[in-house]
């Protein structure tokens, strides 16, 4: 007779003050241990409440501050059939408005560019770079109005590490502490002195949420990129079981808003309670030469992702291969010391990390609700994906590769430009990304399958994806 052990809810399903209670859930959209149901993906309708409850109350990575260098230039950001335009109003100050006319409602301007004020192309009405009105042709003809009535409507708008964030909701917390404890522990990797190397966005066949979903957990990395775990990168044939029993862990850790996982750089059976992401530690199976194994894998990323390493940890991984790795020492902090020699010759401002401050950081964080951060010393990656239309099906999916840049040149101000792509195939990604873009569109159809019902997630491992629900119910059932 088998015993049927109850679920130990406490240790499994993630619960901070404030969580909503379940009850309020509609049944169909519950979640329960380990356990997301693909309504939260398929329907259109559960689609309209992320638009109207999640998206238009929390805080929305919206560009770089690079992006709006001089007075006058402004961007767009499009959520849904949001629009909303950030301005650079004065030297010091960023603002954000609803892009829609008080006249007639017509949006005011696309894309990005610059402007020395804001001008309707309906009727021409304009306003001030701070949203007050400066015209209104025959004025005397309508309705006396203050100006405050006639004024662009704000929107809250605020930065951190170089990003600007906006958020519709006028009663919306601060930034800092809606990002806690991210705006912390990334401090030391000084992202503000990180400038665009690429931006690309391309329409996913897939639900924003599966684009995400892909980057919040290393446990595809088995599946979906074997040579990852190869010393020479091929990808001729599955992961043997050999290599499956290498395999590295990278458990996941979730917090009251915010989540990540780490890849800690050791096999589960090695790790310890206590392992944490090792940057000195970059595991790859059969390793004769260490040396070799982390400076190919530097030069792997670097060369097939383009981000997370670059140029200059190419250059130190190559100095790594014939370098002397002294007694007492390892290949990995030779690799971190020849990088840091380097980027300190070539100007840059390279703080030493410590160990804790490696370990904190993780490998990839989900800033609710939308964007992932891969934290790295000189360069990281940003992903963000956005609904597309009102197909839950579809979605606008971007990669952002930035670069630590030398202090010399902080100031300088350049024009940037992102790249959209129909179809990521002309996106040129490279083997990585084009591996995980393949699944979008294999995962949406299997859970259109009516013999699926939901995502059965590892508890140690996945629990970046349930946390993504567990608080978007926060925003979606509160009331
Ligand atoms: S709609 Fe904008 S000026 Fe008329
Ligand atoms: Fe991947």
């Amino acid at each position: 007779m088998s015993i049927i052990e109850e679920p130990q809810v406490d240790r499994f399903v993630p619960w901070f003050e404030g969580d909503v209670d379940p009850e309020k859930v509609p049944e169909k959209y519950r979640l329960s241990r380990a356990y997301v149901p693909k309504g939260r993906y398929l329907d259109p309708e559960f689609q309209k409440l992320e638009l109207e409850k999640v998206f238009k109350k929390t805080w929305l990575m919206a560009c770089r501050v690079e992006e709006l260098a001089s007075v006058g230039n402004y961007i767009e950001y499009e959520i849904g059939s949001y629009s909303i335009l950030i301005v650079r109003e004065s030297k010091t100050k960023i603002s954000a408005y609803h892009n829609a006319c008080r006249h007639r409602g017509t949006r005011l301007a696309r894309g990005q560019g610059r402007v020395g004020s804001l001008i309707c192309p309906f009727h021409g009405w304009r306003w001030n770079l701070d949203g007050s009105i400066r015209l209104v042709l025959d004025r005397e003809e309508f309705v006396p109005r203050s100006d405050d009535d006639l004024g662009l409507e704000q929107v809250r708008v605020d930065q951190w590490a170089g990003f600007v964030f906006i958020n519709m909701d006028p009663e919306a917390k601060p930034l800092l502490e809606y990002l806690d404890p991210i705006a912390r522990i990334f401090e030391p990797f000084h992202i503000e002195n990180m400038r665009y190397r690429w931006a690309k966005g391309f329409i996913l066949p897939c639900n924003w949420k599966t684009a995400l979903d892909g980057f919040l957990e290393a446990y595809h990395v088995a599946g979906t990129h074997p040579q990852l775990y190869r010393v020479d990168k091929t990808n001729l044939n599955l992961q043997s079981l050999k290599e499956l029993d290498e395999r590295i862990w990278a458990p996941t850790t979730v917090y009251e808003r915010h989540s990540h996982y780490s890849a800690v750089g050791q096999t589960k059976k090695d790790a310890t309670a206590e392992s944490v992401k090792d940057p000195t530690a970059r595991g790859t199976a059969e390793i004769t030469d260490e040396r070799l194994s982390i400076a190919m894998s530097v030069q792997y990323v670097a060369e097939d992702m383009r981000g997370l390493e670059n140029e200059l940890s190419w250059r130190a991984a190559e100095a790594l291969k014939t370098a002397e790795v002294p007694e007492g020492s390892n290949a990995g902090e030779v690799y971190m010391q020849l990088h840091r020699d380097m980027a300190i010759a070539e100007g840059y401002d390279w703080p030493m990390l410590t160990g804790q401050q490696w370990a904190e950081a993780g490998t990839a964080w989900n800033v609710f609700p939308n964007t992932i951060i891969l934290p790295n010393q000189g360069s990281v990656f940003v992903y963000r994906a956005r609904p597309y239309g009102d197909d839950p099906d579809t979605c606008l999916f971007e990669i952002f590769s930035l670069d630590q840049i030398p202090v010399a040149d902080y100031d300088k101000k350049r024009e940037f430009q992102h790249q959209f792509f129909e179809d990521y195939r002309d996106a040129d990604l490279g083997e990585v990304f084009g591996q995980d873009m393949a699944n979008a569109k294999e995962v949406t159809v299997g859970m259109h399958s009516p013999s699926f019902d939901g995502h059965r997630l590892s508890e140690e491992q996945e629990m970046t994806i349930y946390n993504h629900h567990r608080v978007a119910d926060r925003y979606l059932w509160a009331d």
